[in-house]
């Protein structure tokens, strides 16, 4: 199977190779700026073109990569479906809710296949947290607390910083943390965020979310574009019989167990010396769905609901209010 990719700059060029790892071969790159294709499709052996509508139209191209700053993925998404290819689009599925609408409306209608790049599913520590919650490790969970971020990501232009392009740490960055929140524990029944982009400017971001999930968890996600350097992830999910605490500066995943609830309190459970990244296990969860080989960890509704709860955190940060999901 050939891949198309538009948007040749950081998830490209990241992308590229994992595509390759996952057994499909690139056969063309798109991007606006000529330049960054060329430089990546030579890399691949790949064709280059400043069209990218292009990619989408090439009749030896199977599925579109759309990797470009968030809000041009809808018309992408659009025009490869009308096409008639599969498509992966990194996440955010859309900018609006308006846009995922009419990208989901195009994929289904042509019946094609879409994979939204959810990684955080695929990262084997958050799937390893994953597995100890429903092996009853911590018991019945109450609370799960997240935090991710570092620097306002650069980019190869000032998009990430251009907060109507990208919507800050709430929709670019802690977006992740929203989707595996609601893979692990379910849909949100409402959301509060306070943000400091209101007071800073774009660059400096700082966005705490605290959410009700339907299930009666309370979750608070943290994601920060105000720190000097540095990228950190933590996680730490409390039950009724101990806690699961990760932090990506300290793996490997540690659980605690009440005292009276193990006899090896503080017991390590190790982190695999991970070899295969989680951005190859996208493609490679991907291929296996466009191979009919069963159903991908992501699905389209997945990007559309984690779409849904960023957008629901700004308008509560812009409100003041709760917002409250149906
Ligand atoms: N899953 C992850 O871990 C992860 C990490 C970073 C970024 N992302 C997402 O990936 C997407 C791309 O981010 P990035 O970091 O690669 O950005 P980037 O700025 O590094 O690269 C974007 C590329 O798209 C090109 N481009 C801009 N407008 C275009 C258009 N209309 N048509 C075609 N090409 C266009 C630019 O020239 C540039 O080469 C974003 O949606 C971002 O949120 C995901």
């Amino acid at each position: 199977m050939k891949v198309g990719i538009i948007g040749c700059s950081g998830m490209g060029a990241h992308h590229a190779q994992f595509i390759c790892n996952a057994g499909f071969k690139l056969a063309v790159c798109g991007d606006t700026i000529p330049e960054r294709a060329k430089a990546l499709a030579a890399k691949f052996g790949a064709d280059a073109t400043g069209d990218c509508m292009s990619v989408c139209r090439r009749k030896d191209v199977d599925v579109v990569a759309v990797l470009t700053p968030t809000p041009y993925h809808a018309p992408y998404v659009v025009a490869a479906a009308e096409a008639g290819k599969h498509v992966f689009c990194e996440k955010p599925f859309g900018r609006t809710m308006e846009q995922c609408d009419e990208a989901l409306d195009a994929v289904e209608k042509a019946d094609v296949k879409l994979f939204l790049g959810h990684v955080v599913r695929y990262f084997q520590e958050f799937e390893a947290i994953k597995k100890q919650i429903e092996a009853g490790k911590v018991g019945k969970v109450g609370f799960v607390r997240t935090y991710r971020g570092g620097i306002c990501p650069v980019g190869a232009g000032t998009w990430f910083r251009d907060w109507e392009m990208s919507g800050g740490v709430t929709m670019d960055t802690i977006i992740h943390d929203f989707d595996w929140i609601r893979y692990v524990f379910g849909d949100p029944e409402r959301i509060y965020c306070q943000n400091l982009k209101e007071r800073f400017g774009e660059a400096i971001d700082y966005s705490m979310v605290t959410m009700r999930m339907k299930s009666g968890i309370i979750a608070t996600t943290t994601g920060t574009w105000a720190h000097p350097a540095g990228f950190q992830v933590k996680v730490e999910v409390c039950g009724d019989n101990g806690m699961i605490q990760y932090d990506s500066n300290e793996a490997p995943i540690s659980s605690m167990m009440r005292a009276n609830a193990s006899d090896t309190p503080g017991m390590i459970v190790p982190g695999s010396p991970v070899s295969v990244s989680p951005y190859q296990l996208e493609w490679e969860d991907f291929k296996r769905w466009l191979e009919g080989n069963g159903e991908p960890r992501v699905t389209p509704e997945d990007g559309v609901w984690a779409v849904r709860i960023a957008l629901g955190a700004l308008e509560s940060a812009q409100t003041g209010q709760p917002v409250t999901f149906n």
